[in-house]
């Protein structure tokens, strides 16, 4: 394998191949997502000019991954009132936005921490004093500044956590927590691109992640885009590969971490956590400060979304069971701390009880 930082072809957050979302325009712009559902057969934007656009791309998957998903919906707010002039109108499409926009998924707490934060701008005292237009600018800036916050957030998870990655290690990762899941660099991928930017050497075990494929569809495909040689396994294979020794850290993003460290991420992330552990493999979470909740005590309070069942039995023709079978489809599962070896943050590497980021 190639070695040295000056030949890694890892991308930087400034230097992507692709766009997973960004704002065109001023106050009447529009939000560009790349259509993650057509990933990797297709590249293709959607464009997105109302709120409630952008609500049916976080529900359909087309826009997701915590960090992202409160970007989007920040710019989505801003949809709101597209076209307004009269600051009547504006806080009337703001206040009806605010609960769908809130609501559009459940799990990931980026996604309420963000509307929460807008909402906050919108009912300042200052933002009392605008007219229609001047707040509509002040509530782009600050959705602009949430992005650019999430940039900042991912290198920094980047750089707290690339010295855990050993030369010439095999990483399983689990979902994608990666560029496509953030507007920046990702979290768990983050790391390890600024890793192998620092010269190390490891490949990357990618869990297919049934039933939305996002291991095999985007991890793979933003991995093999970076340069870091990756292979994708079915879900039930992880076992077999702790069992020969094969996996030597595991790291995943997370959707929202409870006060106590219990972490809610993709289903599937709790079965792989219980077997690094019984492996003795150490398991990191990457996540910024926007996807903890200091509001719940632990990961029993999280709520976690179910899915259609569509989803599951959604597959070729010969892989479909038979017909009147049930289905259960939570689309993530809790991790409890006492698996979790470190919280890779903006803040650094840290434990329970996240002085740092309170
Ligand atoms: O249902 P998804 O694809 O939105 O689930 C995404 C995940 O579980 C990610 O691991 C998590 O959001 C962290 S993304 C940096």
């Amino acid at each position: 394998m190639p070695g040295g930082p000056a030949e890694s072809t890892a991308p930087e957050a400034w230097n992507l191949s692709f766009m997973t979302l960004e704002w065109v325009g001023d106050i009447d712009g529009a939000l560009h997502i790349l259509d993650q559902t057509l990933l990797p057969g297709s590249q293709q934007q959607r464009i997105l000019e109302q709120p409630s656009d952008v609500i049916e791309a976080i529900q359909q998957l087309a826009v997701r991954g915590a960090p992202a998903i409160g970007v989007a919906a920040a710019y989505g707010l801003c949809l709101a009132s597209r076209g307004c002039e009269q600051i009547e109108q504006v806080r009337e499409r703001w206040d009806a936005a605010i609960a769908p926009m809130r609501q559009a998924r459940p799990t990931a707490v980026n996604l309420h921490h963000m509307v929460d934060r807008m909402n906050r701008v919108a009912t300042s005292p200052a933002a009392a004093e605008l007219d229609g237009v001047s707040l509509r600018v002040r509530l782009l800036e600050e959705a602009r500044a949430i992005e650019a916050q999430d940039q900042h957030f991912c290198r920094a998870i980047g750089v707290a956590g690339a010295d855990l990655i050993p030369e010439g290690a095999t990483v399983l990762t689990h979902c994608n927590a990666g560029a496509l899941a953030t507007a920046g660099q990702g979290t768990a991928l983050s790391v390890l691109y600024q890793a192998w930017r620092n010269g190390k050497r490891f490949r990357v075990l990618a869990d297919e992640t049934r039933p939305l494929l996002q291991g095999s569809r985007l991890t793979a495909w933003e991995l093999q885009k970076s340069g870091i040689p990756v292979d994708v396994i079915c879900d039930g294979a992880s076992g077999s590969f702790f069992q020969a020794g094969e996996i030597d850290l595991v790291i995943t993003g997370a959707d929202r971490i409870a006060a106590n460290g219990d972490a809610a991420n993709k289903i599937g992330t709790y079965t792989i956590a219980s077997l690094a552990r019984a492996h003795d493999v150490p398991f990191y979470i990457a996540a910024p400060s926007s996807t903890f909740d200091f509001t719940i005590d632990g990961g029993e309070q999280i709520p976690i979304e179910e899915r259609d069942a569509e989803e599951i039995w959604n597959v070729s023709s010969r892989q479909r069971p038979a017909a009147r079978i049930g289905y259960r489809n939570p689309a993530f599962d809790v991790t409890p701390a006492s698996h979790i070896a470190g919280w890779i943050t903006e803040a650094g590497v840290l434990k329970p009880p996240f002085l740092e980021i309170r």
